[in-house]
């Protein structure tokens, strides 16, 4: 069992206000959530409901309060290899190309030279660069500089891919396209992947789970398993199945899970 997992994982933030008492935060209480091989979770919910917080946890940046994190049983202690991080800013080396960008895990990795220009304009490939491989990053717009990032989270071939946001800074049309180069790229590589999102479009489009966290302290209110993704793989076009009855009925239902307890401030 190799699965990633959050176990009854609460988290809490300490703060002091100048020479005031220290005031503790939940952030998270009681959140278990598991991540296989080759499963695509999305997670939505409102801003500040802990879904940043969610994949620091599951990457290892914060440890929980309460709680185990495991992967494969084992508990997390860091951030791994294995568990690869694309930001929602492209956060690439801005003085080498993408090509090298892209090769940069691997000669961490100590893998050779002539392999890994190889790996990295293979992935390259993968997420329609070909023909930029060599271009420096400036010379990059913004959505193909995402695709250098995602190239580069894949390319010492980890277990899971971890996403925060990965599309939120592109235009609408640039993001469409990139969903469905996601979907693609997620196949071929056999990752598990974490996706948070503030779509409820993108999270049922990519998702083949789609998990909503509520706030105050962010928790788990739905936990859901869909196909559209499948569907779209079968070869349905991403604009039927977008505007299909029981995407649309779908989408309905993830926004009541969303704004459920919303309450209006006086
Ligand atoms: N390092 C930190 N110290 C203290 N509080 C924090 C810290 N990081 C996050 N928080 C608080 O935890 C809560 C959840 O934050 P988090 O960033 O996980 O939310 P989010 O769902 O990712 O929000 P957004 O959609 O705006 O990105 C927020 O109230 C935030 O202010
Ligand atoms: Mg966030």
């Amino acid at each position: 069992m190799t699965e990633l997992r959050l176990n009854n994982v609460s988290l809490s933030y300490s703060r002091r206000d100048g020479f005031g008492p220290v005031r503790s935060t939940e952030v998270l209480r009681r959140v278990s959530l598991s991540l296989a091989p080759g499963e695509f979770v999305a997670v939505i919910g409102r801003s500040g409901s802990g879904k940043t917080s969610l994949l620091n946890l599951a990457a290892g940046f914060v440890a929980p309060s309460e709680g185990r994190v495991t992967r494969a049983g084992e508990a997390i202690t860091g951030p791994g290899a294995d568990r690869a991080v694309v930001f929602q800013d492209d956060a690439l080396y801005p003085w080498l190309s993408a090509r090298d960008n892209v090769a940069f895990p691997l000669r961490l990795a100590g893998v050779g030279r002539i392999e890994r220009r190889e790996r990295a304009g293979e992935l390259l490939g993968q997420v329609g660069l070909a023909n930029e491989a060599d271009r420096q990053i400036w010379e990059l717009s913004g959505g193909q500089r995402q695709r250098v990032g995602i190239a580069r989270a894949l390319a010492a071939r980890p277990d899971f891919l971890l996403m925060d946001e990965p599309l939120g800074a592109l235009d609408a049309m640039t993001r469409e396209r990139m969903q469905e180069l996601l979907l693609g790229v997620w196949q071929v590589s056999g990752a598990g992947v974490l996706l948070i999102t503030h779509s409820v479009e993108e999270a049922l489009f990519l998702g083949t789970r789609v998990v909503v966290l509520a706030p105050h302290p962010g928790r788990i209110v739905l936990d859901r398993r869909f196909g559209f993704s499948q569907r779209f793989a079968d070869g349905e076009a991403a604009r039927v199945l977008k505007a299909a009855p029981d995407f649309i009925a779908a989408r309905e239902e993830l926004i009541t899970a969303i704004y459920a307890d919303e309450t209006v401030a006086a």
